[in-house]
């Protein structure tokens, strides 16, 4: 069974606390918040005062995803969010082993994302120190956009680097997933579903996060 984590990028910012609680009360296992800088990727999403309101009304970890140029300054402050998982980009940390460092020493778990056109190979010699890896099934910036699917078979690779290795690092997945992608990356590997527009968008988003676990 995955872990659901969707992504509040999708919900109604009018009613954010109306949403969370929805998600209090539904299978999710995790919330995943995008932060967007308008300098790693081409959009601006929300920063701290607004993570901060969703964590006051979150009764679940948050897994925070850092689409920001320069992240490593920011590990205090995610933590004092009270964040489960802090997601950077291996696109955006010439020094990555320190910043994953960093983010284990002030107590989160270590994920490192990489983009559509990254390379599992890159993590051959940092895959031991992480706690996490998240593939981009989409170029980051924005949610409703379509699947690409040679993440599928890039998830299957990152599979066989982690058990090869022998590492831990959980699988995430982030972009077009609903439970048609969804359960070609479970059945390729991936431990964590993101999940936007699909949860937001379906009739009932608690039976759609439903569908997402069982899968
Ligand atoms: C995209 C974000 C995603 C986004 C996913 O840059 O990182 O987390 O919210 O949205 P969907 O599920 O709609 O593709
Ligand atoms: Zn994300």
């Amino acid at each position: 069974m995955p872990l659901v984590s969707p992504s509040l990028l999708s919900a109604d910012f009018g009613h954010l606390a109306q949403d969370i609680e929805m998600l209090n009360s539904s299978e999710a296992d995790w919330y995943h918040l995008d932060v967007m800088d308008g300098v790693f990727v081409p959009n601006i999403s929300f920063g701290f005062p607004v993570m901060q309101a969703m964590a006051n009304h979150a009764r679940k970890p948050l897994d925070v995803h850092l689409m920001i140029e320069r992240p490593e300054k920011f590990v205090d402050q995610v933590k004092a969010l009270g964040s489960h998982v802090m997601n950077v980009h291996y696109e955006a940390c010439p020094h990555l082993h320190r910043v994953v460092q960093q983010i284990k020493n002030a107590g989160m778990l270590a994920g490192v994302t990489l983009n559509p056109h990254t390379p599992v190979a890159v993590l051959e010699d940092i895959i031991d120190d992480l706690d996490l890896v998240m593939l981009m099934s989409v170029n980051p910036g924005f949610g409703g956009q379509k699947f690409i699917e040679h993440s599928v078979e890039k998830t299957a690779r990152l599979r066989e680097l982690i058990d090869r290795r022998q590492a831990k690092a959980l699988i995430e997945i982030d972009g077009g997933v609903n439970v048609h992608t969804g359960a070609k990356l479970v059945k390729a590997g991936a431990d964590v579903l993101v999940a936007g527009s699909a949860v937001f968008s379906a009739p009932d988003p608690a039976a759609e996060i439903l569908a997402l676990k069982n899968l």
